[in-house]
């Protein structure tokens, strides 16, 4: 017996599910629906729950092992927690390019769960597009030509004394020392999901910078192309934050960006990632 309610978001991506207190230590045929409704939609939100820090960590851990950010990794709070602050007077914001979270690891994560703590009453929303979709939409040609290809991801325009993150202010710190170092791995330009069988594309403007065996200047045409073809309107949806929503992302087949047009108001969440593991 179906327990939640799913209200797709759009007809490309995106779900809003009903019918779950997830303060409470949800059983495992929910956990079931909550996996599935992940799986059909790509990204799933909840509205109005109350979760405190242990309560979203305890849901988290139902999906699979906490993924620790090395970059947000600071020292000085709970590294299995990301605590999303925009502030009135910051100049950039986290997530404010198309991307896959944390693409620079060998193993990124599987997804994310963020939690909106404080929210302005307008704007700060964030958008998903679909990659099943951005592969799928491919002529067979291309799909043909990407088929062996790979692709370099770095976190040196995220991170690090080099980033737009050391020159301009933002109040979620990042590792900006000089013992960072970079961390750059190679991964399929199409990867195939491990749970749904299905190809889809897997690069990203935050990360992604060259194809494997080519410079970054020969890659830039085809690489900003089809990283611009991962986010065209027809494949994303957007959702509007309140206090309370909870958006749970599949990191494997989704980009997102969060859209930086507050201006002077303030936005706070609470990140949750998941682990993941090699991409193939
Ligand atoms: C992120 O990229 O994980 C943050 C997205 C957001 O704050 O909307």
């Amino acid at each position: 017996m179906t327990t939640l309610t799913v209200r797709p978001l759009s007809s490309a991506i995106g779900a809003e599910i009903s019918g779950v207190d997830l303060s409470q230590d949800v059983n495992d045929t929910v956990i079931g629906e909550i996996r599935q409704a992940l799986l059909d939609h790509c990204v799933i939100f909840f509205r109005e729950q109350e979760i405190d820090t242990e309560q979203h960590k305890r849901l988290a851990k139902r999906f699979g092992d906490i993924f620790i950010h090395p970059n947000f990794n600071t020292g000085d709070h709970d590294p299995e927690v990301v605590t999303i602050h925009r502030k009135p007077d910051d100049e950039l914001i986290v997530g404010e390019d198309w991307h896959t979270d944390t693409t620079m690891m060998a193993e990124p994560p599987m997804g994310a769960l963020l939690y909106a703590l404080d929210v302005p009453e307008f704007g700060g929303d964030t958008l998903f597009a679909n990659q099943y979709l951005a592969y799928e939409s491919l002529s067979d040609g291309m799909k043909e030509l990407l088929g062996g290809m790979r692709c370099i991801h770095t976190d040196r325009k995220v991170a690090g004394p080099d980033s737009r993150v050391a020159k301009f202010k933002r109040s979620t710190a990042v590792r900006l020392d000089d013992e960072w170092r970079e961390t750059r791995n190679s991964h399929p330009v199409v990867r195939t999901h491990p749970e749904t069988g299905r190809k889809c594309l897997f690069v990203n403007h935050s990360y992604s910078v060259a194809f494997e065996g080519m410079t970054e200047e020969e890659s830039a045409p085809l690489l900003n192309w089809l990283m611009d073809w991962g986010h065209r309107p027809e494949i994303t949806c957007r959702f509007r934050w309140e206090k309370g929503s909870l958006a749970f992302w599949d990191n494997r087949c989704v980009k997102h960006i969060a859209v930086h047009d507050i201006q002077h108001a303030e936005r706070l969440m609470r990140r949750v990632q998941i682990a993941g593991e090699k991409v193939a």
